[in-house]
């Protein structure tokens, strides 16, 4: 299992500090956590997790090695400042700076190249899942989104309902178990089950501890990835839990 919390433009430097630090106090052994965190932040807070299992991550980064393109970030960069995972293609990006697939797999490729961890959002909107067409826009964005080259291990898909997203709003158990099955069976099949070099699928939008411990159980779902609640350590924490208890019971 794995829950990784996006942190999206949010928190003080003080703010981002004290979560980290108690993020850093928990070991979590069968449950691998991930942050990601704004730009400014990654060097800070991946001094504040160095001795901790947490892995820290960057929310988005270029598709060039360097060059001139002011604002933005390398995957480089990331690595130089200790992140070793990065967000890609999350709906915030796409819609706010018109990020494409395409454009979303060409970060990928640069990422990876860099030995960074990829973790790449895709989902609907309200309108695409209201017309019935769900299922076809999801797996278009995840065959036009991953790189040619699919190393083992360092590849995570999130399933993210646009309309999900910060909303409060969650997809139903029975929406969200389907389309997970549809993105398992459109993965390689070498990619697709539970076994080494198989890749995770989390499912984000609005997870909560409540609603946390049934979506995990579902099948084909490995996990979470937590904007809002993520921001909170309590709750942030007993997500993790929820996740563990997946773990255990799948263990025994
Ligand atoms: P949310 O965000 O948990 O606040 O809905 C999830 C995400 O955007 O990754």
């Amino acid at each position: 299992m794995i829950v990784a919390a996006n942190w999206k433009m949010n928190l003080s430097l003080e703010a981002a500090g004290a979560l980290a630090h108690g993020l850093a106090m928990r070991r979590l052994g069968s449950v691998r956590r991930l942050l990601f965190v704004p730009h400014p932040y990654v060097l800070p807070m991946s001094i504040r997790l160095q001795a901790s299992d947490v892995r820290l991550g960057g929310q988005d980064c270029h598709q060039a090695e360097s060059g001139a393109h002011t604002g933005d970030v390398s995957a480089m960069m990331l690595r130089d400042c200790g992140a070793v995972t990065v967000l890609l293609g999350h709906s915030e990006r796409r819609s706010d700076h018109s990020e494409s697939s395409a454009l979303v797999a060409a970060k990928a490729a640069q990422a990876l190249a860099y030995g960074l961890d990829i973790v790449v959002c895709i989902g609907e909107t309200l309108a695409e899942r209201q017309a019935g067409v769900a299922e076809d826009v999801v797996i278009q964005q995840l065959r036009d989104s991953l790189p040619t080259e699919m190393p083992a291990g360092k590849i995570i898909i999130a399933y993210e309902p646009v309309w999900a997203i910060g909303t409060g709003m969650v997809a139903s158990l029975d929406d969200i178990a389907a389309m997970h099955q549809a993105i398992a069976k459109a993965l390689p099949s070498s990619q697709n089950g539970t076994g080494e070099g198989s890749i995770p699928v989390l499912y984000g939008g609005s997870v909560k501890a409540d609603n946390a411990a049934d979506i995990f159980a579902l099948p084909h779902v490995s996990g979470g990835l937590v904007g809002g609640a993520s921001l909170e350590l309590r709750a942030f924490d007993a997500i993790c839990d929820a996740a563990a208890d997946i773990t255990t019971v799948a263990g025994t």
